[in-house]
């Protein structure tokens, strides 16, 4: 029998490009959430997208999220499933792990993790017992939940020991890390962070874990993109395991991804699919190929330097407009500022940066108990913004901090900013 749609209600705006093609029927068959969907778009493209995890995937990306594979079950790796009728599922993946082991210059890839916090979850099944000591970097220095923190699985399993970073200088202080590595013998080390706006020391990191047996797994969740685009250094010659999530920079699907030596692939793969996930969503893991394909192209190489670009601007700008800047500038997409100098904390700093369209989270600073503010450049670049336009950022962002003149007018410069560069023109 036809379902009959209920007509969309009139306050509904029409579909604009974020949305896969057929939103037009969703519009029909359920307006309530449509209307979720379409103010959603809305909110990011009349705001400015500072969060440093956050990005504006391809159309090419949504529309494989939204696709008919969404609907496949595919437990097990190609060639092996529980379920028949795997076999576009299975092309599917054998493309994004190719693309995947190309573009990382890796041995092997495990697509199929759901999400960063995955990623890292399989990484330890793998490598570590319950119990286990893993030196990774503290909590108050930007270390991940999945590094430590008391209420995620891996402080409750894992004996974590901290290193930080210098408190002058931001940096983190090998020394401090190699210190405690003789002193605790860990069976891991991980080096990445959420807000560590430097290249970790891969090298250093490797000669570390080798003094003591440890292995080294390299959480590169935040700059993964960057390094897809020759605008970081990857550890993939450096690290045992390398956890990343494939969304960030890197510009796909929200997911997770593992890369590691043909020698460790069996067990990361075991200790994906069946030790802590069942069925791989292969609409994302067709995503994830689409996106390794878009970060294959020279176009992608230019996009991550110019991210780069864009953050040592911002950083500059904030210098100027009072903040102060951890390690001074930046390498990565990340800028992490301290609102202190301008009389301001954190979350207070946050409130009215919200309250003026700019969107971002607040981090831990690398001294004292205090608040800073995390932001990142990806969303920005990928909306087409140029340095000008990011530099303008900065002076808003210091306007909105101080209340510096009147609230209306701010906001209205920082959406006619953010809808002169659409994520999705058209
Ligand atoms: C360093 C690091 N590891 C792991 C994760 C977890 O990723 P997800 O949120 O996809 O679980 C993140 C997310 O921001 C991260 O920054």
């Amino acid at each position: 029998m036809p379902v009959i749609p209920p007509a969309a209600p009139a306050d509904v705006p029409p579909a604009d490009a974020a949305m896969p093609q057929d939103f037009d029927a969703l519009l029909h068959q359920d307006p309530e959430v449509a209307g979720i969907l379409l103010a959603e778009s809305r909110r990011q493209s009349s705001t400015l997208q500072l969060i440093a995890a956050e990005n504006f995937t391809s159309p090419a990306v949504l529309a494989a999220l939204g696709s008919p594979l969404a609907n496949k079950y595919a437990e097990g790796y190609p060639g092996a499933r529980h379920h028949g009728g795997c076999e576009q599922a299975d092309a599917a993946e054998r493309v994004a792990v190719r693309r995947a082991t190309t573009l990382f210059g890796a041995e092997h890839a495990n697509v199929q993790p759901h999400s960063g916090s995955s990623a890292v979850l399989a990484a330890y099944a793998a490598l570590l017992r319950p119990g286990d000591t893993v030196l990774a970097m503290g909590l108050a220095y930007g270390g991940h939940l999945t590094h430590g923190a008391p209420g995620n699985f891996s402080g409750r399993w894992f004996e974590f020991a901290g290193y930080g970073v210098d408190p002058d200088s931001g940096l983190i202080d090998y020394a401090q890390v190699r210190a405690l590595a003789r002193a605790r013998r860990p069976k891991a080390i991980v080096c990445g962070s959420i807000s560590y706006p430097r290249h970790p020391d891969y090298e250093t990191f490797r000669e570390i874990a080798d003094e003591v047996g440890a292995y080294l797994i390299a959480d590169t969740a935040h700059p993964m993109g960057l390094i897809a685009g020759g605008a970081a250094p990857s550890p993939v010659p450096y690290a045992d395991v390398v956890c990343a999530t494939t969304h960030k920079v890197l510009r796909g699907p929200r997911g997770g991804m593992i890369l590691c030596g043909s020698e460790l692939a069996e067990r990361i793969d075991r200790a994906v699919f069946p030790f802590t996930q069942g069925g791989a969503q292969m609409h994302t893991v067709a995503a994830k190929a689409v996106a390794f394909g878009e970060a294959a192209a020279p176009a992608f190489a230019v996009y991550a330097h110019q991210v780069v670009a864009h953050a040592r601007v911002l950083a500059a700008g904030l210098e100027a407009e009072g903040f102060e800047v951890a390690t001074d500038s930046t390498d990565t997409h990340l800028v992490v500022v301290d609102p202190a100098p301008l009389g301001v904390d954190g979350r207070t700093a946050r409130d009215r940066l919200m309250a003026a369209g700019m969107v971002l989270d607040t981090c831990a600073l690398p001294y004292g108990d205090a608040r800073g503010l995390r932001l990142g450049t990806a969303a920005l670049t990928t909306q087409g913004m140029d340095e000008a336009d990011v530099a303008r950022v900065a002076v808003l962002f210091g306007a909105a901090v101080r209340e510096r003149g009147d609230a209306g007018r701010l906001r209205s410069e920082v959406r006619e900013l953010a809808e002169r560069n659409p994520p999705y023109p058209g």
